[in-house]
């Protein structure tokens, strides 16, 4: 993982929503189109996002602490899963917390720590990295640098959007793809969600049109090593509330699917990678 390829592009589709990027990782000016999510969820479903042989990899980062990472990663990993890729979660946090949700319960793929990742990750379509809070700068860079998408959860909170801007500052030096997932939206409070929405756009951030909301579904699965649609209560009664935090993923696994959608002509071209150092 330690050089970044163009082998999976940001897709076509994609950049035709974005006249303004002369390149694909010309994160800069990345807006993507504001149009509903039904209609959206139908059209990306054409992507051929999973190119055989090549893995995609995808880390979820951020450098604020409790914003869902875990949770977004184990999340998307599921529901990659269940279209039937091979998904390797690959926990680069040293609290292994992505391995302890895992052993709780019976996850549909595999997650192994940073160290084992070269071997398991070799037969997978998907590798999504879980990152750790307050990383150093020089590890932030050499995960990203080993991603095709860095994704940013980030909590409607001013010192999360400050941290994601940061790390999108960050990204963007490197040249790699990245965007910011709104997660634990009080519904009451979409105000907050609004306003965090603006100030990272307003740096020029990409934001995912789908948001988490804030359940305590989350918190059940996770004690239960289970995804949200699958929690229950401590009578075993399923939480009335569940479905609405796994469409919500889900909408999340389609808008990603078109970020790092690969032609398959680009697929198989060699791109000079970029130095580790830059
Ligand atoms: N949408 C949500 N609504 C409510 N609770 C949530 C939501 N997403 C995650 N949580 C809960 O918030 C807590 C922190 O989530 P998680 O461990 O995924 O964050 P993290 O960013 O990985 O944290 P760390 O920085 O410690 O690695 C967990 O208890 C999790 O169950
Ligand atoms: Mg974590």
């Amino acid at each position: 993982m330690g050089q970044f390829t163009e082998e999976h592009s940001i897709s076509k589709e994609f950049r035709q929503t974005v006249p303004s990027a002369a390149h694909p990782l010309d994160t800069r000016r990345w807006k993507p189109a504001r149009v509903s999510k039904r209609t959206d969820s139908r059209r990306w479903h054409h992507f051929n996002w999973i190119v055989s042989s090549i893995p995609v990899f995808l880390t979820v980062s951020g450098q604020k602490g409790g914003v869902a990472k875990t949770c977004t990663s184990i999340h998307l990993a599921s529901i990659w899963a269940g279209q039937g890729h091979q998904v390797c979660v690959v926990d680069a946090d040293r609290n292994r917390s992505a391995l302890a949700y895992a052993v709780r319960g019976a996850l549909p793929f595999s997650v192994v720590p940073v160290e084992a990742a070269a071997k398991a990750t070799r037969s997978a379509d998907v590798v999504i990295t879980d990152g750790q809070a307050s990383s150093d700068e020089e590890e932030l860079r050499h995960l990203a640098m080993g991603s095709d998408l860095v994704l940013l959860p980030t909590a409607p909170k001013a010192r999360a959007v400050e941290l994601s801007v940061e790390l999108a500052a960050l990204l963007r030096r490197v040249q790699v793809p990245h965007a910011v997932l709104l997660v634990k939206i009080d519904l009451r409070q979409q105000r907050a969600a609004q306003q965090a929405r603006q100030a990272l756009e307003s740096f020029g951030l990409t934001v995912l049109n789908a948001e988490i909301p804030l359940l305590a579904a989350f918190d059940k699965a996770e004690a239960q090593g289970l995804t949200v649609e699958a929690a229950t209560d401590d009578r075993g009664r399923a939480d009335p509330r569940r479905m609405a935090g796994w469409s919500a993923y889900r909408t999340v696994a389609l808008e990603l699917e078109c970020l790092i959608s690969k032609p398959s002509s680009v697929a198989s071209r060699t791109i000079k990678p970029l130095p580790l150092s830059a």
